[in-house]
């Protein structure tokens, strides 16, 4: 595996590859921001599977924090990140400093018009205008056939998409399943920042997700505001739970849906996305409900 650190040095990397295996070596990119985990690793091999060549990149993108948010904090562990890519098989691991991304202060941004400004857009303002940016870059910099990213951060997934429809870009995003620990919470590297306490209160979030779901595939006829109200009521028995957003949406257009319209009779895929605080900590998760009305159009 190269550790390759400099954008210059990286496109000679797979150029090389290109010239010395497949001139169509499919080209696989993990994005990261490090501190890598189960989750992480899920990508890893998903890409190992599709692609000839796999692309890591760990990089704490400052631009897609807001003030105030964690970026100074954000965990870091470069030896152990390393130490797992590794293990994954993966090809070059690409890892630059914030001068080397933005050698001045970034003029251009990518901004999605849509799907940016509700749920984790609407509490994190311009966060999705650095997530496109810096993905761009990245996009533009390793030239993949194929990108991965979890559906744990199903918006951005469905902005991703987005972007690269809008834009022609010539990659493929592949999402890959949430993963979770055994009890249910969905894996994050921000989960170490959470208490003991705080751990075992927030599984309350796939415990209700998994409760609507279940009840949603056994045929229970409910609206978007009943399963809001359900999901809200459950999460709030938690006491330490600060509710950021509870929602229930189409996937990935993210068109919130009416509150008296029956999850029953969509004809799109339905997430109920939510994002709570536990003290300092925010988490997010979602659930995707599949109506029997989409189904049929499938
Ligand atoms: O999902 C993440 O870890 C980040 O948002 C990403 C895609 C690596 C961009 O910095």
């Amino acid at each position: 595996m190269e550790v390759i650190r400099s954008i210059i040095e990286l496109r000679q990397a797979i150029k090389r590859y290109k010239v010395n295996h497949m001139v169509d070596s499919k080209i696989g990119l993990v994005p990261t921001m490090g501190y890598l985990h189960g989750g992480h690793a899920s990508l890893m091999t998903r890409a190992r599977e599709m692609s000839d060549v796999v692309v890591v990149s760990i990089f704490v993108n400052p631009i897609q924090f807001g003030p105030g948010e964690d970026y100074e904090t954000y965990p870091r562990n470069e030896e152990r990140d390393l130490a797992l890519v590794e293990i994954q098989g993966a090809d070059i691991v690409f890892i630059p400093t914030v001068d080397e991304m933005y050698p001045q202060p970034t003029k251009t941004k990518i901004i999605v018009s849509e799907r940016t400004e509700l749920l984790c857009g609407a509490s994190r303002p311009g966060h999705f205008d650095g997530v496109t940016t810096v993905v761009s870059k990245l996009m533009n910099i390793v030239q993949p056939d194929l990108a991965f990213f979890g559906m744990k951060d199903a918006q951005q997934i469905a902005v991703l998409q987005q972007m690269v429809r809008d834009l022609n870009m010539n990659v493929e995003i592949v999402p890959c399943p949430i993963v979770r620990e055994k009890d249910g919470l969905a894996l994050s590297s921000r989960n170490v920042y959470l208490s003991s306490e705080e751990r075992r209160q927030a599984l309350v979030l796939s415990r209700s997700l998994r409760e609507v779901k279940g009840e949603l595939d056994d045929g229970k006829t409910v609206t978007a505001s009943e399963v809001r109200e359900k999901l809200t009521s459950m999460i709030v028995s938690s006491p330490l739970a600060v509710i950021d957003y509870v929602q229930v949406l189409t996937f990935p257009e993210l068109i919130l849906l009416q509150d008296d319209e029956l999850l029953a009779d969509v004809h799109d895929q339905v997430m109920m996305a939510v994002a709570v605080k536990f003290g300092t900590t925010r988490l997010i998760d979602n659930i995707l409900f599949m109506p029997k009305e989409a189904l049929s159009l499938v």
